[in-house]
């Protein structure tokens, strides 16, 4: 994984938006550690400079779907910006950059021998605020500037997964958004084809 240019084209397409903000998020990301945290401890790209590859495979899952969308249903194109669709898409999981600490795990080998690897350990303790939700509140207090379509995208990305189903309001929130604006559903379609199809791997596969 090339994380320097991954980092680059990250910064490349975000900068594109000329959004407000921008600048001073990029920042924050760097010191956060967004840029090197892996995308999760034992799942799809659990390496360094995983959740910055992550971000941008979901952004071209994103921009594939919005380009599709706008085929089948053209009223998409006055509803949803380009520029939306790569802020959502790129940050909607910042949440996870101050997560993951590098710790040593223990796992069998082929001959089913123990033995040790390098590995990471989640940690919520630098801001323990959730997930979508964490996302939005990191990124408005780093001063970028958001329309409500896109901090909704990234509140509910994770699509029903993502709420309290004991909780009536979460659920009819989550059902709102997804009506009002068609950029809730195209993050939250794009990050489980990222997670799902453009980063699993065969030995992902081999464990089913
Ligand atoms: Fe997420
Ligand atoms: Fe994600």
């Amino acid at each position: 994984m090339d994380i320097k240019k991954n980092k680059e084209e990250f910064i490349e397409l975000l900068c594109s938006t000329g959004r407000n903000g921008v600048d001073d998020t990029i920042e924050s990301l760097d010191e956060m550690g967004f840029f090197t945290a892996p995308a999760s401890a034992g799942h799809h790209l659990n390496t360094e400079g995983g959740l910055v590859l992550h971000s941008l495979n979901t952004c071209r899952a994103a921009l594939a779907v919005w380009e599709g969308m706008k085929i089948l249903e053209p009223s998409i194109a006055g509803e949803v910006g380009r520029d939306s669709v790569i802020i959502a898409s790129l940050l909607h999981d910042v949440c996870k950059a101050d997560i993951y600490v590098r710790s040593v795990k223990k796992r069998k080998n082929a001959i089913g021998q123990w033995e040790d690897c390098e590995g990471y350990k989640i940690s919520y303790k630098n801001f323990p605020m959730g997930h979508g939700e964490k996302s939005v509140i990191l990124l408005l207090c780093s001063g970028l500037e958001m329309s409500d379509d896109e901090m909704l995208a990234i509140r509910w990305h994770m699509g029903a997964w993502g709420i309290n189903m004991n909780s009536y309001e979460d659920q009819r929130c989550f059902d709102t958004s997804k009506k009002l604006y068609p950029l809730v559903s195209i993050i939250q379609a794009a990050d489980n084809l990222a997670a799902n199809i453009m980063e699993r791997t065969g030995e992902e596969l081999d464990e089913l």
